[in-house]
């Protein structure tokens, strides 16, 4: 039995869907408000629970074998991509899994002071690595899934507002490649017990996105650049009233001002050791947008 973490999220979604078209058994961990109705229809194991609850990662973790850990945080990153990873990871141990997976993120261990999820994820690596237990750390790049949302408004409204420095590198992760990177690292010759930097084949400057958008939509947009003093400001001003919304957007300034991209000799092992083509943003907006 796999178990899924962030099971209803876009990695962890097609992870699942990957583990069932091989008749694998999948227990999905998900919350009751999510839209879980197509793992079901797949044959997943549905296990409704809370990831801030002990009990509940104790109880999904029973006779699990392999744990692909792929949950995100939009709220506390202390109590989720922190303190739910170790819980994990010690569950995993008490069950004897054979192999944990664990998405970081590309630039975790760069020690970004003011971005506590990747403070939260180099923790975990560091505990991981330390636990005795088989495994694989994945850190990507962004995903480009999360651009799907961002080329529908732009071909909507022909414009594309581009926050921080566009000179910025990036590499952008397919995030089809991503999940199949996660399902095969469990069985991959040279994944075990290895950390790989996740990414698109392409090193793309911020600037480069709105003519991919251009490219695909037959139509440049106009871009919007707002400079990073105002997230600042904004981020200042969010302080006075949300702590943990001021310290989501550290984070958020963290992905901004600074390059997230992967070296060639990266792409290349990539390819290598789990025998795919990456796939470019491009083919990937193309093939979800269909145009
Ligand atoms: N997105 C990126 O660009 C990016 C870049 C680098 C690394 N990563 C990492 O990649 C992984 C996957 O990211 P993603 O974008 O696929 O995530 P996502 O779409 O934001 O999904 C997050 C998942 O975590 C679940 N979750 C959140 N809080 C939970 C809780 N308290 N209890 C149970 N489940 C909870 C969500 O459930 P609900 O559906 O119920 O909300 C959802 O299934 C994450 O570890 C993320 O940090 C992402």
């Amino acid at each position: 039995m796999h178990l899924v973490t962030g099971a209803t999220g876009q990695v962890g979604r097609r992870i699942v869907r990957l583990i069932r078209d091989r008749e694998e058994p999948v227990r999905a961990f998900v919350r009751l408000s999510a839209r879980y109705g197509e793992l079901d229809q797949r044959g997943a194991e549905i296990f409704v629970g809370e990831l801030e609850d002990t009990r509940d990662i104790q109880r999904a973790c029973r006779g699990v074998r392999v744990i692909l850990s792929t949950h995100g945080s939009t709220g506390n990153p202390q109590r989720l991509d922190y303190r739910a990873n170790i819980e994990l990871i010690d569950a995993a141990k008490d069950n004897g899994v054979e192999h944990f997976v664990f998405i970081s993120v590309l630039g975790a261990d760069r020690g970004y002071e003011d971005a506590p999820i990747f403070k939260a994820k180099r923790e975990v690596e560091k505990y991981l690595a330390a636990s005795g237990l088989n495994y694989t750390i994945l850190r990507p790049s962004g995903l480009a899934s999360e651009l799907i949302a961002s080329a529908e408004r732009c071909r909507d409204s022909g414009i594309y507002v581009l926050v921080g420095d566009p000179g910025n590198r990036t590499s952008i992760v397919s995030t089809d490649d991503l999940a199949d990177i996660a399902v095969a690292s469990m069985t991959a010759e040279g994944a075990k017990n290895r950390t790989f930097s996740v990414g698109g084949p392409d090193v793309l400057k911020r600037e480069d996105i709105p003519s991919v958008y251009g490219r695909i939509l037959d139509r440049e947009p106009v871009v919007i650049n707002v400079p990073l003093p105002v997230v600042d400001f904004v981020r200042a001003g969010v302080g006075f009233f949300d702590t943990d919304l001021q310290c989501n957007l550290g984070t958020f300034r963290t992905l901004l001002a600074n390059e997230f991209y992967c070296t060639p000799e990266e792409i290349e092992l990539l390819e290598s050791t789990f025998g795919l083509k990456l796939e470019s943003l491009e083919g990937f907006l193309r093939r979800y947008l269909g145009f």
